[in-house]
């Protein structure tokens, strides 16, 4: 009895794989397929798969080939499979010739050759063609944009748009460093030569942009805050509805596996009930910078405060909320510190950040029968624990955390645009709008609520 093992994605089952699983099997008694989850996948920067792991496991057994089907989800699994399952065979496309000789003291490789002209990417492809997002901002935020864009492969990056055009040194800087990017003279060449835009651009113009990249029938991404009332919020989702449009606000923390797996487990009951979460997010940002100088717009709360609202509004919702602010102003009246409180009936909840004060970037949930902790930088999550009452219980989660992490959010605009359903939930319209109603609040208040 010969036992062969392969393993593959077998996004948008073609022949390709269909020839392959059959020489596999034709070369031993029993075929073993390895079916990579989505998640593995991204690690290896296949970011935007179309299949879901049900339909491409789905595949996999309508093949007919598979007399058994397992997951891979980790780096060196194939180690431990080829001696659990006692695997004498060991097949794989020649695309990966020479890169497991680490196997060949447990099995024999064999390396098929590849089927030409066909393959899952040229399929995608096909299907849906590249989608090209115009930035519009040129800061800091819009190099990480391009930085991150770049790992995935289904995305073109034709141009960048700042008003101040010659004048814009940020647009100078981004075009040295960004050869492929052209810059426009006007929003209407952007939106001529794009089917999304990006908005990096400062605060106050965040809607403004939305508004007239909706209106030309662009799917948007737009950085936090999305916008400054809840009015403002509506009014864009309701265009982007109207006409069958994207809209996302970029936090990237709501997008990252670690966030969503933490979010869930926190609702899942191994806490008990939620009674209380306390949020911190404080960067030392150098005086000079736009935070400290824009009097309207600038300070900690319209920086920061989009983080530190997010779990509070993931775990309490959006109806029901009271909230208040306390902050320590600049001279200049802008907040460097503030501290945000927000309850549901007894549920509290409160959320501290800061350009000009230092603190621990903890996120604690407490619940009546433990807490969820994540150490700093809890918005990159990629670690947290459960604890409880005995100080030896530790239940400990890891999740994947690439790059900056930003590819998450650009991989979830791409796949939404696509048509697909399922990642909505990661940062609903519904909590970008309370969100922009809270930050229109903090905007009125911000003198009285000086301490
Ligand atoms: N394969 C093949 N011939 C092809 C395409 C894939 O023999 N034309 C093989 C691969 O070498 C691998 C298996 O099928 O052993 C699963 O490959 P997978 O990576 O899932 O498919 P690809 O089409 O190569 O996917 P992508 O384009 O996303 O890399």
């Amino acid at each position: 009895m010969k036992t062969v093992i392969t393993y593959g994605v077998f996004d948008l089952f073609h022949d390709g794989h269909r020839s392959l699983l059959e020489r596999a099997r034709a070369l031993g008694d029993k075929l073993i397929v390895g079916v990579t989850t989505d998640q593995y996948a991204y690690q290896r920067g296949k970011m935007c798969l179309v299949d879901p792991i049900e339909k491409r496991i789905e595949n996999v057994k309508k093949s007919g080939f598979a007399d058994e089907i397992i997951i891979e989800d980790h780096h060196g699994q194939k180690v431990e499979d080829i001696s659990r399952y006692h695997v004498d065979i060991f097949a794989i496309g020649d695309d990966w010739l020479g890169k497991f000789e680490y196997l060949e003291n447990m099995c024999q490789v064999i390396y098929l050759k590849r089927t030409p002209d066909i393959s899952s990417t040229l399929l995608r492809y096909s299907k849906y063609p590249f989608l090209k997002i115009g930035i519009i901002g040129s800061g800091r935020v819009a190099g990480r944009f391009m930085r991150e864009a770049g790992y995935i492969r289904e995305i073109q990056v034709p141009c960048v748009y700042n008003p101040r055009l010659d004048n814009s040194e940020s647009l100078r800087r981004f075009l040295e460093s960004h050869t492929s990017v052209m810059k426009v003279r006007t929003l209407d060449k952007l939106f001529d030569q794009t089917d999304a835009v990006y908005i990096a651009s400062p605060h106050e113009t965040h809607f403004g942009y939305a508004k007239e990249a909706l209106k030309a029938g662009k799917h948007v991404l737009c950085e936090k805050p999305m916008a400054f009332s809840r009015e403002e919020a509506e009014e864009l989702f309701e265009i982007a509805e109207a006409n069958d449009l994207v809209l996302m606000e970029g936090i990237k923390t709501a997008y990252c596996p670690g966030f969503v797996k933490l979010i869930s487990i926190a609702k899942s009951g191994l806490i008990g009930e939620i009674v209380n979460i306390e949020s911190c997010f404080t960067r030392l940002t150098p005086p000079g910078l736009r935070e400290w100088t824009d009097l309207r717009y600038g300070g900690s709360f319209t920086e920061l405060g989009s983080y530190i609202l997010l779990p509070i509004v993931k775990l309490l919702g959006t109806e029901d909320l009271e909230w208040n602010f306390r902050s320590m102003l600049n001279e200049n009246g802008l907040d460097i510190f503030t501290r945000l409180e927000v309850s549901k009936g007894d549920i509290i909840a409160a959320g501290r950040c800061g350009i000009g004060a230092k603190s621990e970037g903890q996120l604690i949930i407490s619940g009546t029968k433990g807490y969820i902790l994540t150490e700093a930088p809890w918005w990159k999550t990629t670690y947290f624990e459960i604890r409880g009452e005995d100080p030896n219980y530790r239940k400990r989660f890891t999740a994947d955390f690439e790059g900056d992490g930003m590819r998450y959010e650009i991989a979830d605009l791409l796949y939404r645009v696509q048509g697909h359903e399922g990642r909505e939930f990661k940062l609903k319209k519904e909590e970008s709008v309370f969100m922009a109603e809270v930050f229109g609040s903090f905007l009125k208040g911000r003198t009285e609520n000086a301490v």
